[in-house]
């Protein structure tokens, strides 16, 4: 930090107040993670500077010989996590990650079945606004009103009619585990890629906690980011066969250069989740989950599908006559940090929203266990039962600065 502060005291103070803010805050985004020292430290390292377009042994570029040693690591130890035939580590997010499989197996104007985005899909599974929603037709499936657990005799008949040539399972908010050997069926019987998109329960998956798709699924894509608890980026596994159309389309298809710091940061990241420390990990998440489902349940809360197998949860708040935003909104000012969401046959608008989003990968990291999941369950009930009130929310800011500082942060960057 010292000589970032030299150079530019500007930016040194942003990256010390951010680092403050995540150790003050309770980070319930369930998208976020806190990585490890060792992974910010590949990240900030040389490797930022080397070009290194194409693959391991067959670069544009000369000086590659030192940067293909950390991308073969990547690749054998996302192999040996997932038990994936190929792996391609170079996606610099999940979108771009999707895209790869779509450019690999779409052209446009083709049959894309995916998940409904108010109902738990994300973006790139055909949003409007989104490429995939501008290039391609778009068929969504969604959850059953009773259940509110995806719908797979809704896949299956919307696929007979449709016929599309790509299915996709997966997404940013679904609470419960996605079962992909139907939608393998499924694709199988309309002759249709499939594409599961594990970005959100990738680290469960590595862990042996929720369904696997490879081996199923044509391709499966994830971001490293989340429960995975790598750097920000992307990555696609596939069958050998499809290994040579997969590549070329990561690049030259719709990538320049790797970045390789990134591809560093993966391959730390998943050395760490080849250790029975890190599968413990991913065991406390889901228990973390259910016991904050079951808490907020015990204080009266709707959650969408009645709970949680995974390590995010869906609130309802309809039943409190309030909306996400606002929940959001005064949580922010609590220093309780969640995303509005919308829920199942939403009736408001994604900028407003009837819900909440929670998961537990980042207070997980942070050591918390059940018994902090109830205190965590309490501080949100109390602001949500007194939205707005500024002395309720300064109360509980006291509070969650008393629980966050006893599970202290990247103490060294705080100072
Ligand atoms: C299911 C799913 N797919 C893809 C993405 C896109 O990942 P990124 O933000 O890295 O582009 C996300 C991100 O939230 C996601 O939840």
């Amino acid at each position: 930090m010292r000589r970032l502060a030299e150079a530019d005291p500007d930016v040194a103070k942003v990256l010390r107040a951010e680092a403050q803010r995540q150790h003050r805050n309770l980070e319930l985004i369930a998208s976020e993670n806190f990585v490890s020292e060792a992974v910010l430290e590949a990240v900030g390292s040389v490797l930022t500077n080397k070009y290194a377009e194409g693959y391991p042994g067959r670069r544009y570029y000369g000086g590659c010989e030192v940067v293909d040693v950390v991308e073969e690591l990547a690749i054998a130890r996302a192999k040996e996590l997932f038990g994936a035939q190929h792996v391609n580590v170079q996606p610099h997010s999940g979108a771009q990650a999707n895209m790869a499989v779509y450019f690999t197996v779409l052209k446009p104007g083709d049959v894309v079945l995916g998940p409904n985005l108010a109902h738990g899909g994300h973006l790139t599974a055909g949003s409007p606004v989104n490429y995939s929603g501008k290039l391609y037709s778009i068929v969504a499936y969604g959850v059953r009103r009773d259940t509110e657990r995806i719908d797979l005799d809704e896949v299956r008949a919307l696929a007979r009619t449709h016929r599309p040539r790509l299915i996709i399972a997966g997404g940013s908010a679904f609470p419960r585990a996605i079962d992909f050997a139907p939608f393998g069926e499924i694709a199988r019987e309309v002759g249709a890629v499939l594409m599961a998109d594990i970005a959100h329960p990738a680290g469960l998956v590595a862990a042996g906690l929720h369904p696997s798709p490879v081996g199923i699924a044509d391709f499966v894509t994830t971001t490293t980011h989340k429960t995975l608890r790598g750097p920000r980026g992307g990555m696609v596994m596939c069958g050998a066969a499809h290994a040579p159309a997969l590549d070329k389309t990561v690049m030259p298809g719709v990538q320049g250069g790797p970045l390789m710091h990134v591809i560093a940061g993966k391959a730390v990241a998943f050395r760490e989740a080849l250790t029975p420390e890190w599968r413990a990990y991913q065991g406390q998440i889901v228990k973390n989950a259910r016991a904050l489902a079951d808490a907020l349940l015990g204080r009266g809360l709707r959650l969408v599908s009645g709970g949680t197998d995974t390590h995010l949860i869906l609130v309802d708040l309809t039943g409190r006559g309030i909306t996400g935003k606002d929940a959001q909104e005064a949580l922010d000012r609590a220093w309780i940090t969640v995303n509005k969401n919308t829920i199942p046959f939403e009736t408001k608008s994604p900028m407003v929203t009837s819900g909440i989003r929670l998961g537990t990968p980042a207070v997980t990291t942070r050591g918390m266990r059940e018994p902090e999941m109830a205190e965590i369950a309490a501080l949100i009930d109390r602001v949500l039962s007194d939205l707005g009130s500024a002395s309720v929310e300064a109360k509980v800011r006291d509070e969650v600065q008393a629980l966050t500082n006893r599970f202290p942060l990247y103490p060294e960057r705080t100072r």
